[in-house]
């Protein structure tokens, strides 16, 4: 399977196509990647990645917290868009997950449309690890999304990005025509009342200025806001503090003091936008 993956994809060197061999991934010209025994491959060229990928705990947190369905209904939605957007004439429609952390809804999507390939890609080695495993129709890569993508033009159908950074110029160039981004923000009371009780990092006014600002070209063609109560224990609340933007920012004791602090059970708000946009060259 990764095969056919690695032929919508462009070494990050010199663009020229990448392809599988028994050697690994490599261009015409003879630029090389490995294949990680876990089954990614990193794509990055510099020797330093951004400071801002996911820690190996923050990683480990998203992952259970994912994996214990509190955001289900955020995959459901997604994957319900995604299963919408793409014509059922398309034969092998290509769904690219930029920021997809652990793969949990790369998963969902492709689940949702079984004629898709995924490729996964983010900056954090130790999500792609696990976006490697997260489905067998997907390949995942450690890529620089603000850089560059290592991917050819025009292969996408689907781009999908979930609370990560954007680059719309590229995601523009990954797309095909009549194709769609999928772009997930979380909305201002998204996590209430924990955000105000544990003074965590709140979404800003500005988020959705900037969304727009990042995606010059892009029409918004549909919108959809997601939410719903869930009902978290002190370990989930952990969690989710623990995979969010406060855990590069806050005091990580003085947080875990807080949520001892907390009884056994905890309704949380989830409130998620979900937009679809489309290029305007492909709009009619
Ligand atoms: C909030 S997490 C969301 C992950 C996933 N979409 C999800 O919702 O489960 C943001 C992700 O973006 C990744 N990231 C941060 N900066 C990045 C960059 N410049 N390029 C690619 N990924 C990046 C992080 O490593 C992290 O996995
Ligand atoms: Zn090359």
């Amino acid at each position: 399977m990764l095969a056919d993956i690695v032929e919508h994809l462009r070494c990050p060197v010199c663009h020229d196509g990448l392809r599988l061999g028994a050697e690994g991934v490599r261009c015409g010209r003879g630029h090389a990647f490995d294949v990680a025994r876990q089954g990614y491959v990193s794509l990055l060229t510099g020797s330093q990645a951004p400071g801002t990928a996911d820690s190996p705990a923050m990683v480990a947190a998203r992952a259970d917290f994912l994996a214990a369905g509190h955001y289900a209904p955020l995959a459901r939605a997604l994957a319900e868009t995604v299963g919408t957007v793409i014509p059922p004439t398309t034969e092998r429609p290509v769904v690219v997950d930029a920021g997809a952390g652990t793969g949990y809804y790369t998963a969902a999507v492709l689940d949702a449309v079984p004629t898709a390939t995924g490729l996964a890609f983010d900056i954090s080695k130790h999500a792609v690890k696990r976006a490697a495993r997260a489905h067998e129709r997907v390949g995942a890569f450690v890529a620089d999304v603000w850089k560059p993508l290592p991917v050819a033009d025009a292969v996408a159908d689907v781009v999908m990005n979930v609370f990560a950074p954007r680059n719309g110029a590229e995601f523009a160039r990954i797309m095909r025509p009549g194709g769609h981004l999928i772009v997930v923000t979380p909305a201002g009371d998204h996590l209430s009342p924990l955000v105000r009780e544990l003074g965590l990092l709140s979404v800003d006014e500005a988020k959705e200025h900037r969304v727009a600002e990042s995606l010059r070209g892009f029409a918004e063609t549909d919108r959809r806001e997601v939410r719903f109560e869930m009902e978290l224990t002190r370990e989930d609340v952990a969690l989710v503090v623990g995979m969010g933007p406060s855990a590069w920012h806050k005091d990580h004791d003085h947080l875990t003091h807080q949520i001892r602090k907390f009884p056994e059970w905890r309704p949380a708000i989830a409130s998620f936008r979900l937009s679809v946009f489309a290029h305007s060259r492909a709009i009619p």
